[in-house]
């Protein structure tokens, strides 16, 4: 089929590319023309294990490319997807600003029937005032339907999360759009719910807030761990062991942090109350989270005392592991604490360095993970890397002043740092 994707980002670029992967015809397009300009030089703008072979194979074989022109897009494909930035206001609800801008441009140039399916996650009732917009600035009066398809896939592993999707979900109007989205996600042999629209917008911000909930439970049962003297890996363990609960997002940790969850939970608390129904349970979850920050710096304090020009050595910039993607980072956050009280920061990501630039200043960006250990009064993980875990511990430890460790993402082997002989704090165990 002919698809077309209007926002070539994390969302829209590894969609096209996937849906370019089983078989489709796909242009993705942005209004940032130099990344049309990369893309088209075969420069990928985000790390994403396995993105750059499929972009290069699939832009071979006539399969994929790129264009900032939507009128180009819009011409040329059956169905137009949606993958722009649905950021968030200072009062927690979604700027829809770039949603409505991209409604009133595809208005512009529709001439025959479409089908708009918006990918971005938004709130619920969106869908409706897209269906509105697009027909209001339509001349051509022509023949649309709005879909939604709210979009699942993880960053770091967005590749095998598109490929291999748990579900597809089709929030649809009436039966016309059904039967050719259902072709567009045949190759993917995933579970496919039809829903209305309405619905499928709410269960988007219903999953997300779910899992940052199963997070920030995790995180005050290691609160209750570290007062108790239990391990948090244990009881997250025996409680996963349950199907009903689960072992996945149950990592006790810095907290939740990432371009999504923090603001699709804002999100559902503003959409909660302007609908009346305030879901303050996700306030809570929002605290803890926010809480665990302070609680990890208190730890620190603790064992160091005095931070003003301690050298601390950090280990992960990026909001999680196997992403370049340092927006709303913890790490970044803890690393502007750190600085905040004197400390004196050198730290290294093993893809996030460039992109971590943007989003903090005053540390000192090292070469390696091996460097940041040089002179350091205290090493902190803060990002979920494996290869942090490969780090040859033992012989690094000898490049420090005082072999301390603190893990926020529980990353270590206790049993094994504390061989070597470091001092280990994590969280909850
Ligand atoms: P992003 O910032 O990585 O990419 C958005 C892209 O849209 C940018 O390249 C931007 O230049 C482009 N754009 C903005 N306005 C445009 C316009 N008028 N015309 C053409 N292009 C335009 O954002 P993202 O992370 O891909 O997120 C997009 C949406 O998907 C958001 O609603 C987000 O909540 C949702 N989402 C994100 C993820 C994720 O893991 N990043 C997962 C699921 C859903
Ligand atoms: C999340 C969801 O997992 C995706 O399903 C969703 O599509 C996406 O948001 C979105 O809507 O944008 P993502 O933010 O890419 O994906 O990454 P996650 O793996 O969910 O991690 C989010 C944050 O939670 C990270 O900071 C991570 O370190 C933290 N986390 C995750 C924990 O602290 N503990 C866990 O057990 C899991």
């Amino acid at each position: 089929m002919k698809l077309s994707i209007i926002g070539s980002g994390y969302v829209g670029l590894v969609t096209g590319t996937c849906f370019a992967e089983v078989g489709h015809h796909v242009t993705c397009i942005d209004n940032n023309k130099e990344k049309i300009k990369q893309l088209r030089e075969g420069h990928i703008p985000i790390y994403e294990p396995g993105l750059e072979d499929l972009i290069k194979s699939n832009v071979a074989n006539g399969r994929l490319k790129f264009t900032d022109s939507i009128k180009e897009g819009v011409d040329d494909s059956e169905v137009v997807f949606i993958a722009v930035p649905t950021p968030p206001q200072p009062d927690g609800s979604v700027d829809l600003t770039y949603i409505e801008g991209v409604a009133r441009e595809i208005a512009g140039v529709l001439t025959g029937y479409r089908i708009i399916v918006d990918k971005s996650t938004v709130p619920v009732k969106t869908g409706e005032k897209v269906a509105e917009t697009i027909a209001r600035y339509n001349k051509a009066k022509a023949d649309f339907d709005v879909v939604s398809n709210p979009e699942f896939l993880r960053e770091g592993c967005a590749v095998a999360d598109l490929m291999n999707p748990d579900r597809v979900v089709i929030g649809v109007k009436g039966e016309r759009p059904v039967a050719t989205m259902k072709k567009i996600y045949e190759p993917f042999h995933a579970p496919i719910y039809i829903t209305d629209i309405n619905s499928a917008e709410l269960i988007k911000h219903a999953a997300n807030s779910f899992l940052a909930l199963k997070i920030s439970y995790i995180n005050a049962v290691a609160a209750i761990c570290e007062a108790s003297g239990a391990n948090v890996d244990e009881v997250a363990d025996g409680m996963g062991a349950d199907k009903r609960i689960g072992r996945a997002f149950l990592n006790a940790g810095l907290g939740y942090g990432g371009s999504c969850f923090p603001k699709d939970i804002k999100a559902f608390i503003n959409i909660s109350e302007q609908l009346g129904s305030p879901f303050n349970l996700l306030k809570e979850v929002e605290h803890i989270n926010e809480q665990q920050i302070d609680r990890f710096m208190k730890k620190i304090r603790d064992k160091l005392w005095v931070l003003k020009e301690k050298n601390i050595g950090v280990l992960g910039l990026a909001f999680k592991g196997d992403t370049d993607d340092c927006r709303s980072s913890v790490a970044i956050a803890l690393c502007k604490r750190l600085v905040a009280e004197g400390a004196k920061v050198r730290a290294y990501d093993p893809q996030g360095m460039e992109k971590a630039k943007n989003e903090i200043s005053g540390i000192e960006i090292c070469s390696s993970a091996e460097d940041v250990f040089n002179g350091a009064e205290a090493i902190v993980v803060a990002t979920e890397w494996k290869e942090f875990r490969a780090l040859p511990w033992g012989s690094l430890k000898d490049k420090m002043v005082t072999p301390l460790v603190f893990d926020g993402r529980n990353l270590l082997d206790v049993k094994t740092l504390r061989g070597f002989g470091y001092t280990y704090f994590g969280v909850g165990r």
